[in-house]
């Protein structure tokens, strides 16, 4: 059951309910709708500023924003750190004040370390500005328009017209390769589990949160199990997210070799037997072709549904566009 919105930011998934998940499904079913029209463009968001802050590079996150702003007739603002004042010594904190001094109702915040969106959240609130936050993803920390993306994804090729949290419920949903520095799967975990699916991390224990080094922590309340091993992940798996090895946020060896990781991580149409006859395959993306996944699965129409998660991630972040912004 939908519920009406009454979030002013969205920073983590954390304590979402099962009903804001459904309100976010269903507006989204709307807006994709718009994106089919002739004229893809709908008045929702006119007159308002959107702050597109990236201070940390992305290619679909950003544009996906951007697009989504401008469908919904926001005049959007786009922010990158080398060519701003930050490279002035300016910090982070001043130049959201200078954004909200320039009017702006929303800020779409990347950045490198987690909390920074909170951070900026906080200040906005204690100057009782009125501002609406959205993490666009936040160091190890969270990526909740990632997680809501592939949510909307999963539940609509289930069932297209209809997505809810009920269709995942029971499913096996394996999520494989670097679980440390990931904040889509940390996301991701929140939004399934509530979904009642069954969650499955597979990663070698150098590229798992410490928590799951021991055995006795790799499983949480029949929902989330984790695995050092892949086959166990994929046995019967009705979904297999893989994720990208995170080379620039690597302090360490953390494997032997991509070629090594690939021999017994790698996602390769061989180890699918594993899973369910009808199984389809997630990367948040970007992709290192070869290492997480091959090349032809990532290309191939019937398995994967890479293209869709970045066609819908426009739907998604229009409903998180409009519902923060029709609520103030
Ligand atoms: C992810 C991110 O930035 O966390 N990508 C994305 O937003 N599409 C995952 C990644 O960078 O590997």
């Amino acid at each position: 059951m939908a519920t009406t919105w009454t979030r002013r930011h969205i920073l983590s998934l954390i304590n979402f309910s099962a009903a804001e998940y459904e309100t976010i499904l269903q507006t989204a079913v709307g807006f994709r709708e718009v994106l089919s029209r002739k004229t893809k463009k709908v008045p929702a968001l006119q007159g308002q500023v959107v702050a597109n802050m990236f201070f940390e590079p992305s290619t679909r996150t950003r544009s996906s924003f951007e697009l989504a702003a401008k469908r919904l007739s926001a005049d959007i603002l786009n922010f990158s750190p080398g060519s701003s004042s930050l490279s002035k010594g300016e910090t982070i904190l001043d130049t959201a004040k200078t954004y909200l001094a320039m009017g702006a109702d929303i800020m779409v915040i990347r950045h490198q370390q987690a909390g920074v969106p909170q951070a900026i959240a906080t200040e906005m609130d204690r100057l009782n500005s009125g501002v609406s936050i959205l993490n666009a993803g936040d160091g190890l920390h969270q990526h909740p328009s990632q997680a809501l993306l592939d949510l909307f994804t999963l539940t609509t090729v289930l069932d297209r017209e209809n997505p809810r949290l009920g269709l995942l419920n029971g499913k096996k949903i394996a999520i494989v390769g670097d679980i440390l520095h990931s904040r889509v799967a940390r996301s991701n975990i929140y939004s399934l589990t509530t979904a009642g699916a069954e969650v499955h991390l597979a990663a070698p224990p150098t590229l798992l949160p410490k928590l799951f080094l021991d055995a006795s922590n790799c499983q949480y309340q029949d929902k989330l199990f984790v695995h050092w091993e892949l086959a166990p992940a994929l046995q019967d798996a009705d979904f297999v997210m893989t994720l990208r090895l995170q080379k620039e946020r690597m302090t360490a060896n953390f494997i032997p070799s991509l070629r090594e990781y690939h021999q017994l991580f790698g996602i390769t149409r061989d180890r699918l037997k594993l899973c369910q006859p009808a199984v389809k395959i997630l990367h948040p993306g970007p992709t290192n072709r070869g290492v997480e996944i091959t090349s032809d699965l990532m290309d191939d129409p019937q398995l994967s549904l890479i293209s869709q998660q970045v066609a819908n991630g426009v739907a998604v972040r229009m409903a998180l566009l409009y519902l923060i912004g029709s609520s103030k």
